[in-house]
């Protein structure tokens, strides 16, 4: 091109591109040639180039040719991709039909853990006559979870097998009766309050595991006795379980209650006559109860001259293991989908 004048090789490549932007079978090859004339290595720049050695007199003139040119390629860049755009557009459509039989995305519906609905049972039952919820923390001091409930350094309860210590001074609650310390610290008497949730013990195997669940019951009131809380848990046995489900109460030890006892009920499984789910022993130990010890009433501020009371904790994954007849504890700590999605 050596003859030719700059003026003539502009219009010879703005000609060369055009043909070639018309040419161009799809939007992709057209984006190539753009890049190719008006890139930054382009056609057009390369032009610049020889811009310099152009006699003074002519480059307002070739500065405009050039513009120009550029102007004219970008508006027929832009008519072409449209163009290829919308043939491309029409070309998938038709390609990609849509096949109405194909079965939708199931959807699946989460469902409660099934110690949430004991919990929620045994919550309403009780609420019926009068006790409403308390929570505390699941990180209790040594003070609340133990001190509080008159039960002394030494006491076997405490030893690391059982208990998950934080620190010397802080535990993983190894009972719910924590919160009877802290609600009775923090109201005043009349209290009649359940307290469900995790507990914790150091301990694991078909029928224990190391988190599990609680509900704690406290009553205080004056002239409270063992007949009343006889009476609350007889009830509250009967509308689990049903009415025909028969109590026992075992005298027992626990240090923040005297008198204190095991709390059983008849196998609501075989009513009693023994089965593989009570041993067939026909009776099933569901949790402790008693009076709460004075030196515990004391201890929270409560005058225990005028006001006495009662205390309860229930295993809720004992109730519910005989609610819906499960026959390994750690089912409910192991997430598996398909044992949580039978309930
Ligand atoms: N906290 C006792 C336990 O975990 C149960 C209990 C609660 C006993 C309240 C008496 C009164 O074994």
């Amino acid at each position: 091109m050596q003859n030719t004048s700059l003026a003539d090789q502009i219009s010879a490549i703005q000609n060369e591109a055009l043909a070639a932007f018309k040419a161009a079978k799809n939007s992709q090859e057209l984006y190539d040639l753009k890049v190719k004339f008006l890139g930054k290595n382009g056609s057009f720049n390369a032009i610049m180039k020889e811009f310099g050695k152009a006699p003074a007199s002519e480059k307002p003139k070739l500065g405009q040719l050039v513009n120009q040119a550029k102007t004219a390629l970008e508006s027929a860049y832009m008519t072409c991709e449209t163009q290829l755009k919308s043939q491309e557009m029409s070309a998938s459509i038709a390609r990609e039909s849509l096949d109405l039989t194909l079965p939708g995305t199931e959807r699946t519906q989460g469902s409660l853990h099934p110690i949430t609905l004991v919990i929620e049972e045994m919550v309403q039952i009780l609420s019926r006559i009068g006790f409403s919820v308390r929570t505390g923390p699941l990180i209790e001091s040594d003070r609340n979870n133990f001190e509080a409930l008159n039960i002394p350094a030494d006491h076997p309860s405490r030893d690391m097998q059982d208990t998950f210590y934080i620190n010397p001074a802080y535990v993983l609650r190894t009972h719910t009766s924590p919160v009877q310390a802290r609600t009775m610290e923090s109201e005043k008497p009349p209290i009649r309050i359940l307290a469900p949730g995790p507990v914790f013990r150091s301990d694991s195997d078909i029928s224990h595991s190391p988190n599990f669940n609680q509900i704690e019951g406290l009553l205080v009131d004056e002239k409270v006795s063992m007949a009343d809380l006889k009476g609350t848990i007889s009830f509250f046995v009967k509308e689990l379980f049903g009415t025909d489900t028969k109590v026992r109460f075992r005298p027992s030890f626990f240090p923040f209650t005297e008198p204190s006892a095991e709390v059983d009920c008849t196998c609501p499984i075989c009513k009693g006559k023994g089965c593989r789910m009570c041993k067939s022993s026909g009776w099933i130990e569901i949790g402790g109860c008693g009076l709460i010890h004075p030196k515990v009433l004391s201890f929270c501020g409560i005058d225990a001259e005028k006001w006495q009371g009662y205390a309860f904790g229930f295993g809720i994954e004992r109730i519910a293991i005989i609610k819906y007849g499960i026959d390994d504890i750690r089912l409910f700590s192991e997430n598996d989908t398909r044992f949580l999605k039978q309930f």
